[in-house]
């Protein structure tokens, strides 16, 4: 499947990295090296789906829950991400890439915090492709905290006055398409609270590729398997014939 075969590109891809931890111990690594290796190949992912006309790539880089995972590893993904932030900002900056970062940062160091704040701000004007990095992101949190500033902004409305459309406005997501292809890589079959609300209508692609294998030909490949499904959006086949045109 060559690049020129796909003729449906998603708006937003988002992917659950799945896989780093297994693609080293199969190598007699330690695990670490496989979120090494994991987060070497994102610069050129993106880039890809920059070219490709992807405008939105979401990776869930931690989540809520991978606090409980062994301190040395946590401190390793925090260092990955500094690391990533210090290192590849230019160039994905050159790029056209805006970097947004979604998820409860208030649990980070003050220092990363204020890289992640930096990042957002040299990068907000970019419009080539929105590179959404989540990072102790939950979606039940995400749909939580919606509620919660929805009610701060709607002091003197009910709960009961709430909207689909009025919620999304404030998602961590709010302004991005929902998501149209989630990829999961590592063979699992799962969707582990990623993008909840914004996955409602998502194909989802499984693959048992470990995210340090996941390049930009096994790209191409899930993007090839998108382009061959048929959306329904709860509609029958006839009428998504017509809705399709
Ligand atoms: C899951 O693999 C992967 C993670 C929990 C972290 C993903 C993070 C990165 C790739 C690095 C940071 C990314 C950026 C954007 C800077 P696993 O450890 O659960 O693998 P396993 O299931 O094989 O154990």
């Amino acid at each position: 499947m060559s690049v020129k075969d796909i003729s449906k590109v998603p708006q937003h891809v988002a992917i659950i990295m799945d896989g780093n931890g297994r693609w080293a111990q199969q190598r007699h690594l330690p695990r670490n090296m496989g979120h090494v290796k994991g987060a070497s190949g994102v610069r050129v992912l993106v880039e890809r789906c920059a070219e490709l006309g992807i405008e939105c790539l979401t990776l869930f880089a931690f989540s809520t829950e991978n606090w409980r995972r062994p301190d040395d590893e946590v401190s390793t993904l925090m260092g990955l991400f500094v690391h990533y932030l210090e290192k590849e900002l230019r160039g994905l900056s050159d790029a056209g890439v805006r970097l947004k970062v979604i998820g409860d940062v208030a649990r980070f160091k003050p220092e990363l915090r204020q890289k992640i704040e930096a990042a957002q701000s040299v990068t907000e004007n970019n419009t080539r492709i929105t590179l959404c990095v989540a990072a102790n992101y939950g979606g039940r949190w995400d749909v939580v905290e919606a509620i919660k500033r929805w009610q701060a902004v709607n002091p003197g409305e009910s709960v009961a006055d709430l909207t689909e459309a009025a919620l999304s406005g404030h998602l961590s997501t709010a302004g991005l398409p929902d998501v149209d292809l989630l990829v999961r890589t590592g063979g699992e079959q799962r969707i582990s609270n990623f993008l909840l609300w914004q996955c409602a209508y998502s194909e989802l692609y499984f693959t048992q590729t470990h995210w340090p294998d996941f390049d930009a030909e096994e790209l191409v490949k899930a993007l090839g398997w998108y382009a061959r499904r048929t959306r329904r959006f709860g509609m029958t086949s006839e009428q998504t014939k017509e809705f399709a045109g």
